[in-house]
């Protein structure tokens, strides 16, 4: 499955960065955005994920984000989350970027995890920025609004047009232009500035791995194109760099 020079790049390997989009999370039942299923094939994401539709139609948008909790919390990390935290493990110097805000890569035991896009699990208000838990927001039928300052509260997430949070995206950059090996997996690779990443550690001579069973816009600069399931894929690397 594995190329020797591609083994022997990544046994000799001690920094590691991992870049995860919406497949990593496919084989655990959550749809993608772009995919043949994908949410933005049904759902308009003008119409739900910015800040504007929220405002002109905070009902449907806390809706759709009730309908996305509700079926997060039913779902389960799947090998592919598993296998990357046996590789912060392995490796000294290891740091995993991701594009979800399904938790799941937390949820499968991992540390060191940088959301570009925020969180589903979590909401603030909009006013004074306190934070509030799903049971609150689930514990109200109507509008969930703010107790501290009576504004709205709206789902953590970083919804198009919005800044990334700048902690985690400084973070992520310096990860990408620190590493020797960068993994860019389960990624359309369209969605910027998290697209522009993969660019960013080849600049900075790492060597690029991706993991997708189609090929991205990415691909043509990658070192290594693994064309398969993240599931299935990351632990048979795992098994590779773990064999003596
Ligand atoms: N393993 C690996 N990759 C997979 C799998 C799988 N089992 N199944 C699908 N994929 C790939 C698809 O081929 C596609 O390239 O995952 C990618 C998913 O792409 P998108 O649905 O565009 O998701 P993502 O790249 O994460 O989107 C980026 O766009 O809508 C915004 O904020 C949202 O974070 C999201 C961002």
């Amino acid at each position: 499955m594995f190329s020797e020079k591609f083994i022997k790049v990544l046994k000799s390997a001690q920094s590691v960065t991992v870049l995860t989009g919406a497949g990593i999370s496919a084989e655990s039942g959550v749809p993608t955005f772009r995919g043949d299923d994908g949410l933005w094939k049904k759902f308009k994401p003008e119409e739900l994920a910015n800040f504007d539709a929220f405002i002109k139609n905070t009902e449907l948008v806390w809706e759709w984000y009730k309908y996305r909790k509700k079926l997060i919390a039913d779902v389960k990390p799947n090998p592919g989350h598993y296998a990357l935290v046996e590789m912060e493990n392995i490796f000294s110097n290891f740091s995993l970027i991701t594009q979800n805000v399904d938790n799941l890569h937390r949820r499968a035991g991992s540390k060191k995890v940088f959301e570009l896009h925020g969180n589903i699990q979590k909401n603030y208000c909009i006013g004074c920025k306190k934070e509030f838990s799903d049971e609150i927001i689930f514990s109200k039928l109507e509008i969930p609004r703010c107790d501290n300052c009576g504004e709205l509260i709206r789902p953590g997430v970083v919804w198009f047009g919005e800044c990334l949070p700048e902690d985690q995206w400084n973070e992520a950059e310096k990860a990408t232009r620190n590493c020797e090996i960068f993994f860019t997996i389960g990624t359309s690779a369209v969605v910027y500035p998290a697209a522009s990443l993969p660019y960013l550690a080849k600049e900075h001579g790492a060597f690029l791995i991706e993991i997708n069973p189609e090929p991205t816009p990415v691909t043509s600069i990658v070192d290594e194109f693994l064309q398969g399931k993240s599931g299935e894929i990351l632990p048979e690397l795992v098994k590779v760099i773990i064999k003596k």
